[in-house]
């Protein structure tokens, strides 16, 4: 059985402006100790797919509104929030793009790692000391037994980023969510971060999800990919396989709109024209047709499976025998991904339907018709739950802990 296996997850926001479609039925599944990147632009639903694993959605407005999410054997999407928490943390470990919103700015790393470890472990606080000082060791933090009453902002960005690594390796998760966890940092740290992300994932077998904008952090740290565009996964397959043989239009954009050192010499970048989606449309048709030059007329109307590249192969959805799966109407060939463009003489785009246009505007989901309905969505759900304490690990309530030594 998988670790984590997410099926037709379906997250929603309930705002003023709308409801906003953030996932739109995400499938997938990882074993233990494998590493999958996640992939897509700015908006496509990265970072709420993996929120709504660990139950983190902004509150009021996120739900989870269908799907399930079973993680060593139990459904996270419907546990109650007692059990999620001792979850968080213990088992899955999520660390942010920027560390100084997880890391608490008036407690020194001693303070914080101290509390994370013996919120979710029996150890005295000596003990736990010790521990956190081999955590910063580990991490690669010099003289980690000083660095230890440090306050945050005594730490480079790269070095806070380690701390914040030790503080979620601390429990040893079976599973670490890594959301943009280098992209604050300069180029030369990001390797070294995500060298050491890798290596001790790697020795501990922790499964990992890296999610990333950027195709080339994810080609050297992980198995496979999911690229994700305005909430559904649209190709699916092996680190090897996608860059082997980009096959989603969506894929092979992400992969000429950047500069790539196998590129051939003159090679010119072709940016992905327009924009994403407005996520306040209910989805139908593709959702990449706007932007697409592969779109055929059906892809206005019908929106794509993820379906295998091969046909008739029995799908695979973990390892490195994953099968590899697009959805999409019309792929391009191998030599059309190559070349970044369609190449069939004669080949245009189908041009949108007529009133196309006035028909989007009017697919705006209006489900929501008064402020008060609003209030009401809002109150089912409870008080705001967000911010994540030391280590992004949000911890137990007090009297949930077992023992109150801070
Ligand atoms: N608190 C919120 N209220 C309303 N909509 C939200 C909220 N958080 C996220 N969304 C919407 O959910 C969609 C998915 O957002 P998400 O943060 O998952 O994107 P992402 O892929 O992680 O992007 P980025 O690369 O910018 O981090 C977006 O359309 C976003 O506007
Ligand atoms: S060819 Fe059609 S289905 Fe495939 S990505 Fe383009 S618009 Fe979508
Ligand atoms: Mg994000």
């Amino acid at each position: 059985m998988a670790l984590l296996s997410v099926e037709d997850l379906v997250v929603r926001f309930r705002t003023r402006e709308g409801t906003i479609h953030a996932v739109n039925g995400v499938t997938f599944e990882l074993e233990e100790g494998e590493r999958l990147g996640l992939v897509g632009e700015s908006g496509c639903g990265k970072s709420v797919t993996n929120l709504a694993v660990i139950r983190l959605l902004p509150k009021p407005a996120g739900h989870i509104e269908g799907g399930r999410v079973i993680f060593d054997g139990q459904d996270l999407a419907t546990l109650p929030e007692s059990e999620i928490r001792g979850i968080r943390g213990r088992d899955i470990a999520m660390i942010f793009q920027d560390p100084m919103t997880s890391l608490n700015p008036v407690l020194t790393i001693r303070e914080q790692m101290v509390e994370t470890i013996q919120a979710h472990k029996k150890v005295s606080k000596d003990e736990a000391k010790v521990r956190a000082v081999e955590l910063l060791a580990m991490v690669g933090i010099p003289k980690p037994a000083d660095r230890l009453n440090d306050f945050p902002h005594q730490f480079s960005g790269g070095m806070r980023q380690r701390v914040m690594i030790a503080m979620a390796l601390a429990l040893e998760p079976k599973l670490l969510i890594a959301d943009e966890p280098t992209t604050a940092l300069d180029v030369t740290i990001q390797a070294q971060v995500l060298e050491l992300l890798k290596n001790l994932t790697t020795d501990r077998n922790t499964a990992l999800v890296l999610i990333t904008h950027d195709l080339g952090v994810v080609a050297g740290m992980t198995q496979r990919i999911n690229v994700m565009y305005a909430g559904f996964i649209v190709e699916t397959a092996t680190t090897a396989d996608l860059f082997a043989k980009p096959s989603h239009p969506y894929t092979v954009g992400l992969l000429h709109s950047v500069p790539r050192v196998d590129a051939a010499e003159g090679e010119a970048l072709i940016p992905i024209e327009g924009r994403p989606p407005d996520m306040r449309h209910a989805p139908t048709g593709c959702p990449f047709a706007p932007r697409c030059a592969w779109r055929i007329e059906t892809c206005w109307t019908q929106n794509p499976a993820l379906t295998s590249v091969r046909e008739g192969e029995q799908v695979v959805l973990t390892g490195d025998r994953a099968t590899h799966r697009i959805s999409c109407h019309n792929p391009p060939t191998p030599e059309e991904a190559a070349a970044g463009l369609p190449q069939r003489p004669g080949f245009a785009a189908a041009p949108p339907p007529p009133g196309y246009v006035d028909e989007l505007a009017g697919r705006i989901d209006s489900s929501i018709d008064s402020e008060a309905e609003l209030q009401g969505i809002w109150r089912e759900e409870g008080p705001i739950s967000m911010g994540p304490s030391a280590g992004a690990l949000p911890l137990p309530p007090v009297e949930e802990r077992h023992n109150d030594g801070l």
